[in-house]
């Protein structure tokens, strides 16, 4: 990670050097504070609240970190997004340049129904390393851990894709289970299949970043994570398993012809497949993730009269360092930004 010429925070610190730093662990405080506050509005039936409670929590704690931060994976166009829109600058101005993904609350539609497995997560890579998807929402995907990086190819059959991770972990097909979004687009085709080969599907009602993480995550019985989904959480899910260790391909996948179009005519190959190296070209990567409700990665938020519990993953690609941190945070009902 590049420092450029050495300025000083607002306060007159001087900048930290960035390479040293393991930002991710200072990222956590980042998605605990989006967590804490979208969990409040959890099963209240509001997922446009939740989203918003999460980014007004996140973003001044961004701001007291010491990098130089643009959004590339935010919450879409300025005119829509009054925060953690893409392209705006994050961070305290000071320190390492770099791009930065976040999904304040992958899994708002969770939240507001009280249903597992939403967590808010960022990542932060050299500047210029992410991959932008322009105009494509979404991609195709799966996501599988470290020892099957060669034996999956996305251009390949699920019934073959299937066979070759059974035969490589010793196990019949009908043992292996598939993280797949319940989605129609997936009904017809790729839930048919793997239903006709056997395996066990572990249906995701949102939240794939939380599913591809799962994949590369042994004890968690999901062998892999594929199908259609959204290309922020594609990128945030890379960034994630290049920390962890696990593969990622995707490929984009335009939802009609203007999008096609817009595409094409922004330069995108719309047949390449994207390995983890396309998706972030770093190897200094960090991410931070956060329960908001519970999960079989993590903990969901926990309240008590005086405090609230969060459970988080802190990682980062460089060392491999993969951290499980819980967090006590002492809060009142009126400020529940952690202290
Ligand atoms: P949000 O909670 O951020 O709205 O997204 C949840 C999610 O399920 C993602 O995890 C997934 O990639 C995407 O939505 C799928 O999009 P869609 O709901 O349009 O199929």
């Amino acid at each position: 990670m590049t420092d450029s010429p050495a300025p000083t925070s607002e306060h007159g610190a001087p900048a930290r050097a960035g390479i040293d730093r393991n930002l991710a662990l200072e990222l956590v405080r980042a998605t605990e504070a989006a967590a804490l506050a979208a969990s409040r509005h959890l099963g209240r039936g509001d997922k446009e609240i939740v989203d918003q409670a999460a980014v007004d929590a996140m973003r001044p704690v961004l701001n007291t970190i010491s990098m130089r931060g643009v959004v590339v994976i935010g919450e879409g166009e300025k005119d829509e997004a009054p925060m953690l829109y893409n392209g705006e600058d994050v961070g305290d101005g000071t320190g390492p340049e770099v791009d930065f993904a976040v999904d304040p609350v992958d899994g708002t539609t969770l939240t507001a129904k009280s249903l597992p497995n939403a967590l808010a997560i960022v990542a932060v890579s050299e500047r210029g390393t992410m991959f932008d998807p322009g105009p494509c929402v979404y991609m195709e995907k799966i996501a599988v851990a470290a020892d099957l990086a060669d034996v999956v190819d996305l251009n390949d059959p699920i019934e073959t894709t299937l066979a070759h991770i059974a035969k490589a972990r010793g196990v019949p097909v009908p043992e292996l289970t598939v993280c797949i979004l319940d989605r129609p687009r997936h009904e017809a085709d790729l839930v048919r299949r793997v239903r006709e080969a056997g395996s066990r599907i572990k249906f995701l009602l949102d939240g794939d970043v939380a599913g591809a993480i799962m994949a590369a995550t042994p004890d968690t019985n999901v062998d892999l994570m594929v199908g259609i989904g959204g290309t922020p959480e594609g990128v945030l899910a890379a960034c994630a398993l290049k920390c962890m260790g696990g593969a990622f391909y995707g490929r984009l996948y335009p939802r009609n012809d203007d999008e096609r179009r817009l595409a094409l005519d922004a330069g995108y190959d719309l047949d390449k497949v994207l390995t983890l190296d396309d998706m972030v070209r770093s190897d200094n990567v960090f991410v931070a993730a956060t329960g908001v409700t519970d999960g079989e990665l993590l903990r969901g938020v926990r309240f008590s009269p005086d405090r609230a519990t969060t459970h988080s993953l802190s990682m980062r690609s460089l060392s491999g360092a993969v951290r499980l941190i819980e967090t006590r945070h002492r809060i009142s009902t009126s400020n529940l930004v952690p202290r």
